[in-house]
């Protein structure tokens, strides 16, 4: 009788999943779960770390659990200077940690500087302006007090394009984007600060990413939105930038609020446990986005090892209860969190501070992110302590001069039919559209850039920063014409205003029109883009200014502020249209960037890190911008697997409008004499052995709970902290006013700190460091062919021959500066890794029997040279 019924439970269940199945419209994705991965690998202290490692376990072995407790928990939203900030231990002299965005400037400070964006700066495919960007934006955060930068960003990549934060990371392309974090990573960590690779992972869209914003914006679901990711997939995109960020000795990662196969992010042990700590070897820390944290034990033995900003909800209002704090320090002493756990936590946070020098280069927080005004309260979410907060410490170093030359060296020039570059002699330059002008609420109207006000120089959200000074496109073109006291210029900024534009624009010997796109994160909505953009097209009615520009001047310059790409057909091939630029989020030196490009100081150089397409369809996926699955978390299923940007292109083979790489110059190019060095390499070995069993550093005594009650000093209201309220542990996790913690779910060998095997691709920070064996130097000749000097940027494409694989992935590249005939040699290395793809079933990289070609040219789809490896 029960084997019947139990059958007939089994076979009703296979009857709902066939259905399931038959349901066309969902892929095989939808649904997906994640396979559960314990105990959380403990840090090593290898590929570099040893000392640090070293250091770090001497300190927290001198901590109580409180202390380390401390170390782990935000102290609450608002309830120190910082955006985020951990507890101190101050009987062994460690100040609260601070944590602060971004890597595209210090957010909510003043007298620093905003940075080219990074979505911007990936277009100059430049190593060094990568590097000097972070060294510069890291020592900012350093002189500001600041010890933890939270960016880099490299999770959203970029899968589709309309995604709010692309704007935020260097390219869709895993390769183009690994290197560029690396470098931004050594430039950060060099200035002495931590670096924060984030948000991991697979967080590609802003809509629907968490409940509360969610709501906020008239959707009722009761979990964010879970990213459907295959095995395959997920190693040779998602993760592939994460591991050269970990490789670059990022100090810590932050998990998202996307989940990730229907389990959140931040409490997810496949990515945090297997994926990073395992397969990536992380040595770091793992710290929760602001409220992305849904659990206290369950997370902790997930991989997760400080909770931002501490609160359960700070959204919904700080009332002062965490996850973590005292609950985490109740979850030791009644046995459901081992102490090695603890321990590990603390010691990876240890290392990474002792990794980038935090001990010698500490500097006082000397700002507060709360208010501009010199005086306020040092606790505001309580209201206390007041005095002076800001000290308005000037950091920006001379800055501008970098960053004006890296917005510059950014920008792609798109087209050029011999109208670029200008004289600055012209008879009349008239300048259009809004986006040229002075912002008419300042440069810094609405909290967190979140609308649209004058020229665009940075997207809404954490990315963005506060300006000392913004200068916009008109104000530099007017001082070139006037510098050069001959000619005229007009402008007129307002976009509808047709009469006008038309009797000036008729006039013109040279028309510039400036035009934009803008995006940001799902914390706000700009003209109903819930942080990710509606369409590709152009905001403020863009088309319709350029059409009525071009209509009466046959010598109409476009340049493109946008967060990434917009749709150009109904100008691009326009006769009228002499030149376009696509400029970026260029930063505080906006104007002057582009005036030293059209005014040919520097000659653009810069190519596409993205494609722009004729059609938001041609890219092959889109974002999920409605609920799909009821009240439950919405699927995003990365169906499309590996194929995004240019290679959905190639693969569909859908001509694009410009392609993955392109990019022009004021001179031309040769391109010859390919050749390929094998590099005789010993072969790839599996990581194999056992580790060390979990260190336990300190022996928490549970009969003396005494040593953990809230010691005699005053308690900041919403402030959260290490101590029980009640030697009575049931009673002191329901302390009355807190509210009964869930009865965490404790999951099969989760608590085991006995020696674990290692995982076959780890090994290293970053993985089998054989990965990163070179096998191949590739070389050719390039010569400046043109008139004038110039820098060419050269890109080493492969092609890994499987019926799989995409018809070219971009492995290399090189910026070349060349002088009018001058030729030089092209030279890029193919790792182990380059030339692999990822095995499922063996979990390791395997590099494929199918033949592999190579190709070197100077763009997705401009494959100059190619041949096939030895
Ligand atoms: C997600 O599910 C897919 C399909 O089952 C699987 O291939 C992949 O490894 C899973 N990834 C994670 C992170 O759980
Ligand atoms: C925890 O951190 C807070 C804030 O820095 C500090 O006041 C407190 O003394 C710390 N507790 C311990 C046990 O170190
Ligand atoms: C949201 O959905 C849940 C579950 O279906 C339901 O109980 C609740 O009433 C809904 N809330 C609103 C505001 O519609
Ligand atoms: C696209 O979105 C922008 C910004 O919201 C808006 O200005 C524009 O009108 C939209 N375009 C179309 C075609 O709807
Ligand atoms: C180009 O500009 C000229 C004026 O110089 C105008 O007569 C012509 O119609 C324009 N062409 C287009 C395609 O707009
Ligand atoms: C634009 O029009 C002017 C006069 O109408 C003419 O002199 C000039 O050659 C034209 N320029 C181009 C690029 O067609
Ligand atoms: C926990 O809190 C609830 C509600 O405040 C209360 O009913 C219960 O008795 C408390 N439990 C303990 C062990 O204090
Ligand atoms: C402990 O966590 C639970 C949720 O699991 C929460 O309700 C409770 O308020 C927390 N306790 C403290 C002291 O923050
Ligand atoms: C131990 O404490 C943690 C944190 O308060 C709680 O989540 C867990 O359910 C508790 N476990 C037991 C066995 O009491
Ligand atoms: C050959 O490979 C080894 C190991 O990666 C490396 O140290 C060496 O520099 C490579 N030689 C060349 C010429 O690339």
């Amino acid at each position: 009788m029960k084997l019947l019924q139990a059958s007939a439970l089994l076979l009703a269940a296979s009857l709902a999943r066939a259905q399931e199945s038959d349901d066309t419209t969902h892929g095989p994705l939808w649904g997906s779960t994640s396979p559960p991965k314990y105990p959380s690998p403990w840090i090593e202290g290898t590929g570099g770390w040893e000392e640090s490692y070293r250091r770090a376990q001497e300190i927290v072995s001198q901590m109580t659990l409180v202390e380390k407790v401390n170390l782990t928990t935000g102290t609450g939203w608002q309830t120190e200077a910082c955006i985020g900030q951990i507890g101190g231990v101050p009987r062994l002299g460690l100040d609260s940690l601070c944590l602060q965005v971004s890597s595209g400037g210090v957010i909510l400070g003043d007298r620093n500087s905003v940075f080219t964006g990074a979505g911007t700066i990936g277009a100059a495919w430049d190593r060094d302006l990568w590097y000097e960007r972070g060294f510069a934006v890291g020592t900012e955060h350093r002189l500001k007090g600041v010890d933890v930068l939270l960016g880099p960003v490299i999770s959203p990549l970029g899968r589709s394009p309309a995604g709010g934060r692309n704007w935020e990371v260097f390219s869709p392309d895993p390769s183009l984007s690994g290197i560029a974090v690396a470098e931004t990573i050594r430039g950060i960590q060099d200035a002495g600060v931590i670096a924060c690779a984030k948000h991991y992972l697979a967080n590609e869209q802003e809509r629907l990413r968490q409940v509360p914003e969610a709501e906020q914006f008239g959707y009722n679901i009761t979990a964010g939105l879970s990213a459907n990711v295959d095995d395959a997939t997920m190693h040779e995109l998602y993760l592939w930038p994460f591991a050269d960020a970990v490789r670059a000795g990022t100090g810590a990662v932050m998990c998202s609020h996307n989940q990730i196969n229907n389990s959140y992010s931040c409490g997810n042990s496949y990515t945090m446990n297997y994926l990073l700590k395992g397969v990536l070897g992380f040595q770091g820390f793992v710290l929760s986005d602001w409220s992305a944290l849904h659990s206290g034990v369950s997370s902790a033995l997930a991989g997760l090892d400080m909770a931002m900003p501490g609160d359960i909800g700070f959204l919904t209002g700080t009332d002062g209860r965490s996850y973590w704090g005292t609950n985490m320090t109740v979850a030791v002493l009644n046995g459901t969190l081992p102490e090695w756990r603890l321990d590990d936590m603390a010691t990876r946070i240890m290392a990474a501070y002792y990794q980038v020098g935090r001990d010698t280069n500490h500097v006082a927080t000397n700002f507060n992110s709360w208010t501009k005004n010199t005086y306020g309260y040092k606790h505001v979410a309580a209201g206390m302590d007041y005095g002076v907060v800001n000290q308005h410490v000037d950091v920006r170093e001379g800055h501008g001069d970098k960053i004006r030359e890296a917005s510059a060296r950014s920008s792609v020039l798109l087209k050029n039919n011999g109208a670029l570059p200008l004289t600055g002699r012209e008879g009349f330059t008239a300048v259009f559209g809004s986006d040229a002008e002075d912002p008419p609420l300042g440069p810094n109207a609405c909290p967190f850039r979140g609308c649209l006000s004058g020229t665009l120089a940075v997207g809404w959200g954490s990315g963005s920063a506060d300006f000392s000074y913004l200068v916009s496109p008109l104000t530099a073109i007017q001082n070139e014409i006037l510098g050069n006291k001959v000619g005229a210029i007009s402008a007129v900024t307002h976009n509808w205003a047709y009469p006008e534009i038309t009797v000036e624009a008729a006039q013109a010997d040279v028309a510039i029109v400036f035009v934009n796109a803008n995006s940001g994160e799902g914390i706000l909505a700009v003209d109903d883009n819930w942080g990710d953009r509606n369409n590709l097209t152009l905001w403020d009615n863009g088309d319709a200014l350029i059409e009525t520009v071009s209509a009466v001047c046959n010598n109409t310059i476009v340049v493109l502020h946008t967060v990434g790409p917009v749709l150009v057909n109904s100008f691009y091939d326009n006769p009228n249209v002499t030149a376009i630029i696509w400029a970026g989020l260029p930063g505080e030196q906006s104007g002057n960037s582009i005036a030293d490009i059209l005014y040919g100081r520097i000659t653009p150089g810069g190519k596409l890190p993205f494609t722009v397409g004729a059609a938001k369809e041609d890219y092959g996926n889109d974002l999920v911008y409605e609920p799909n699955n009821g009240n439950a978390a919405p699927q995003v299923d990365f169906e499309e697997g590996v194929f995004i940007d240019y290679r959905a292109f190639d693969k569909a083979d859908i001509e694009p409008i410009y392609e993955f790489g392109f990019g022009l110059s004021y001179t031309t190019f040769d391109y010859s004499n390919l050749q390929i060095q094998k590099n005789e390499s010993s072969e790839y070995v599996a990581t194999s052995g056992m580790t060390e069993a979990a260190p336990v550093l300190s022996n928490h005594r549970t009969d003396n709970r005494a040593d953990y009650m809230f010691p005699d000093m005053p308690r900041i209201p919403l402030y959260i902290y290490p101590y029980l309220t009640s030697t009575d542990l049931e009673e002191s996790y329901n302390a009355s006013d807190y509210g009964m913690p869930s009865s965490e779910w404790l999951p099969e060998g989760a608590t085991e700190g006995s020696p674990q095997p290692r995982v076959p691709a780890g090994g290293a920070p970053g993985g089998n460091p054989q990965l990163w064996d070179i096998l191949y130097t590739v070389t050719a000749t390039i010569t400046n062919s043109g008139e004038l000097p110039g820098e060419e940027i050269v890109q080493l494409y492969v092609n890994l021959g499987g019926p799989n694989d995409p018809k070219v992935v971009l492995r290399n590249f090189d910026r070349l500066a060349l002088e009018p005939g001058e030729s030089k040699e092209f030279s890029a290395t193919l790792t182990r890794r380059d030339l692999s793809n990822w095995d499922t079933t063996i979990q390791n990289w395997v590099i494929t029997d199918y033949p592999k070609t190579v190709f070197v040219g100077a763009s997705s789809r401009k494959l100059l040279l190619q041949d096939t490896l030895p």
